[in-house]
């Protein structure tokens, strides 16, 4: 007899939200006069208004979702308390470039955000931000409740959580929070325990998305390895997919193909594993191979954000002083995108050197310039950007001085139709693998829908 008031009580919380959660759903429905039987796709995305990658990837998904169904409410959760519908469409917009719909798209505006800010937990930070983002899903469920509910920022924490209220859930993911390589890194026992335990609850948080979305193979692989951590005692785990975002190359397939200079061309920030020595290397080993490239000009475009970037550049300057080359090199710093453009016209071929770059968009706008790529064999440049395209090479990989000599030297010295060939098929290949179509067409592959039935 008593079994059945504890039982009664649950039945009441459940009837409860349930009845809220139709009201909510029912006012926000009519202010936006949409018929009552629209569904609702939330994603969340606390830091929406950033104006960064994770935020274009966003956008584009749902203005993807505006367009092929019109039977559905886009939800955004977001904490940008500042800021305001308006201003957010403004800045999407203004920014990437992407008209959204006003008309069926609802934000939802999340007053917690400081908990899943790092720098409220000096100590603990990973199990801290993850307990945090399950208060913030619970403010946001607390508002509104989807019909289905996407994470696109990274929060597995809070996918058991929405699911735990019976909503189909799924997540894009740019970034592991935590992976295997990552652990290997730790030394201090206690410390390696403390990764341990975390990257178990990361898996099976994770484990609850029945979408998966990643950013890149490099990403895939990590994601991968940490479903596979726990035992899944013989469940299914669904298998990540990767939906490259979509970058913006239309400014960079207008450029000419044709009377490219010997330029050999550099972008990237300031930062030390982006290897600018190795460029300036490589340079000195070109010329002293190849002497008659006495006119070839090493030019490095690139964010120089403090001190310590200007050390840098400073640095790399009297590197190449010693090395006799600084008559043949150019610091272009926080240069404006119109005079990048300008170079990128010009120039012959493109370097990347850095280590286990997880992907390089700068890559992919060199090979939509039309400038051959020369990068670093490891990584995204190797396994998701500079890959063969009908058969044939879009580049060339490198990993010493000499090696990226001998490339730059090979590039040089193709003949004006196996140039022109390259340096379309490089454009060709990457307008067409990195396009929003080709996102698009990843998205709906994920099966994303089906969170919806
Ligand atoms: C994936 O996301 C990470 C983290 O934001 C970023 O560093 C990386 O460049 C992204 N990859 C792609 C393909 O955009």
């Amino acid at each position: 007899m008593f079994g059945f008031i504890p039982f009664g009580l649950v039945l009441m919380v459940v009837a409860f939200i349930y009845f809220r959660a139709q009201n909510q759903r029912r006012r926000v429905l009519d202010s936006l006069s949409l018929p009552p039987t629209t569904k609702t796709l939330a994603f969340f995305h606390p830091y929406c208004n950033a104006g960064g990658g994770g935020e274009r990837v966003l956008w584009v998904a749902v203005a993807y979702t505006q367009r092929t169904r019109p039977d559905i409410l886009c939800v955004v959760y977001t904490g940008d308390i500042g800021a305001t519908k308006e201003s957010i469409l403004e800045k999407a917009q203004s920014r990437f470039s992407i008209t959204l719909d006003p008309s069926r798209l609802h934000f939802v505006f999340l007053t917690k955000r400081i908990l899943v800010e790092d720098s409220t937990y000096p100590h603990l930070t990973l199990i801290g931000q993850s307990m945090g983002s399950v208060g913030l899903v619970l403010e946001a469920l607390s508002y509104f409740m989807p019909h289905a509910y996407i994470d696109t920022m990274g929060y597995a924490f809070t996918l058991p959580v929405v699911r735990l209220f019976g909503i189909p859930a799924g997540a894009y993911v740019h970034y592991p929070t935590v992976s295997p390589p990552m652990i290997s890194r730790v030394a201090r026992p206690i410390k390696l325990a403390y990764y341990h335990a975390f990257m178990m609850l990361y898996a099976l948080a994770l484990r609850r998305a029945q979408v998966l979305m990643v950013n890149s193979t490099w990403t895939r692989k990590h994601v991968a390895a940490v479903l596979a951590y726990p035992p899944t005692l013989g469940w299914g785990v669904v298998r990540p997919r990767v939906v490259y975002p979509s970058c913006d190359t239309r400014e960079m397939e207008k450029l000419p193909l044709e009377s490219r200079e010997q330029i050999i061309l550099s972008i990237a920030q300031f930062r030390p594993e982006k290897d600018h020595a190795m460029q300036i290397r490589a340079l000195h080993a070109l010329l002293q191979a190849h002497p008659e490239y006495s006119k070839v000009e090493l030019i490095l475009i690139g964010g120089c954000r403090n001190e310590q970037d200007q050390a840098r550049v400073d640095g790399l300057r009297q590197l190449a002083q010693d090395l006799g080359v600084q008559d043949r090199v150019t610091f272009r710093l926080n240069e404006p995108y119109p005079s990048m453009l300008a170079y990128l016209r010009r120039a012959s071929v493109g370097l990347n050197t850095m280590l286990d770059e997880h992907f390089g968009i700068n890559v992919v706008e060199f090979m939509a310039a039309g400038v051959i790529p020369i990068v670093h064999a490891s990584g995204g440049p190797l396994e998701d950007i500079v890959v063969p395209f009908e058969g044939k090479n879009t580049g060339y990989h490198a990993k010493t001085p000499e090696t990226f000599a001998e490339a730059i030297h090979a590039a040089f010295s193709l003949s004006p139709q196996e140039d022109r060939a390259m340096r379309q098929r490089a454009r060709t290949w990457a307008v067409q693998q990195f396009s929003e179509a080709e996102f698009e067409a990843g998205w709906e592959a994920s099966g994303w829908e089906k969170l919806l039935q």
